[in-house]
């Protein structure tokens, strides 16, 4: 999706590191609790350090709705990221994204209007009253609201197992027939990430001939009507460049040149990789991990770029590298710098809110419903 992010003032892009990083101190002063910072993990070094709390997507969208005093939030992430605060923040408050063009080029894999289509596809040749639309909270709050709509929730990385057993039941794996039980339906229409939706059906006993992919671009999503009806897993034609770029290759090198170390992937990452690794985790599991490793372990991790590096750096008794020694950095989480920062800060000190995102309020309610059943799951 195209945002267009309008050039900062001349001062923000020829100021020295240090003159920012004044500008920045001295906003955040000015502005003392009413303001909050919200860093996520993929973020540089020079925006983290202002950060008030750093986490995962929806860590950060949670604390925003619970600092109600905090009625104005900047949201160092990506657009959905941004939306979800929104979404879940009360009237007051106001969220910006320091970068309009910081989107997730996941997330704009799904546009709600082919989902509609989609949707309206599958209906043709199944009942769709049985399939549960889920979507990964890397998703437009549209998408989300088509989700809300249609009986469906979001879900995480962290909890996706938790939400396609709420929709499906516990899976193969659990020794249980697909949706027994209370399961909502016996299909699931997962948006946008296929490797999120493959690993977790696999890690649940589903595998390969349970699944089939739904390319948008084509016609029933490129499948015959046989293929829709027998698939328990329609798995959306989307991916996340970054994790994508992971391969077996690159487990293997680690492997051959640290037999003791610990591999650790995000789940975003292709089958193929995840298979190889010992763990397996959302941005927040792959933290724990490299805690919960013993001194003077080596740990090669499958993920962004500069949480790996933060990682590193924050512990010293260990070691941690990213399995792809090509450095591999999330080229839209990247666009926030500490520029962009200061200006919108600035732009708070002077009753200018720059970079507003808003979600209407029809998309919004849905949205929400979507969002809570999730956390009513969890
Ligand atoms: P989290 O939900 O763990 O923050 O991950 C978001 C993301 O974009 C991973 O690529
Ligand atoms: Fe989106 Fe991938 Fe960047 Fe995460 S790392 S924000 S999924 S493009």
């Amino acid at each position: 999706m195209f945002r267009l992010q309008r050039p900062l003032p001349e001062w923000y892009s020829t100021a020295t590191p240090d003159e920012l990083a004044d500008r920045i101190a001295a906003a955040k002063s000015t502005l003392g609790d009413r303001l909050l910072v919200l860093g996520h993990h993929y973020q540089r070094d020079e925006v983290m350090r202002w950060a008030d709390a750093r986490g995962d997507s929806l860590a950060l969208s949670r604390l925003a709705a619970e600092r109600r005093d905090a009625e104005l939030i900047a949201f160092c992430g990506v657009h959905f990221m941004a939306e979800s605060a929104d979404i879940l923040t009360g009237d007051h408050q106001q969220v910006v994204l320091p970068d309009l063009n910081a989107g997730c080029s996941m997330a704009d894999m799904a546009d709600a209007d082919e989902v509609e289509t989609a949707w309206e596809e599958l209906a043709e040749v199944t009942d769709v009253e049985r399939i549960v639309p889920v979507t990964y909270v890397n998703s437009s709050a549209a998408v989300k609201a088509f989700v809300g709509r249609h009986g469906g929730a979001v879900c995480t990385s962290s909890n996706a197992r938790a939400v396609l057993a709420w929709a499906l039941g516990p899976g193969p794996a659990a020794g249980a027939r697909a949706g027994a039980g209370d399961a909502r339906g016996d299909k699931v229409l997962f948006v946008p990430d296929q490797h999120l939706g493959r690993n977790t059906g696999f890690a649940m006993g589903w595998d390969d001939g349970d699944m089939a992919v739904w390319d948008p671009r084509q016609a029933l999503g490129g499948l015959d009507e046989s293929q829709v009806k027998d698939a328990t897993l329609l798995l959306w034609r989307g991916h996340c460049s970054v994790h994508q770029r992971f391969r077996p290759e690159h487990v293997d090198g680690f492997r051959a040149e640290h037999p003791d170390g610990i591999v650790v992937v995000h789940p975003e990452c292709a089958r193929e990789v995840v298979a190889l690794a010992d763990q397996v985790g959302s941005t927040d599991f792959i933290i724990r991990a490299v805690a919960a490793a013993p001194p003077g372990a080596v740990i090669g991790v499958g993920t962004e770029i500069h949480l790996v590096h933060r990682l590193d750096a924050e512990t010293p008794d260990k070691t941690i590298v990213s399995l792809d020694p090509l450095v591999c950095p999330c080229a839209t989480m990247f666009r926030i710098d500490a520029a962009h920062l200061a200006w919108v800060l600035d732009g708070f000190v002077e009753g200018e809110v720059r970079n507003r995102i808003v979600v209407d309020e029809d998309t919004a309610e849905w949205a929400r419903v979507a969002l809570e059943r999730m956390l009513a799951i969890r």
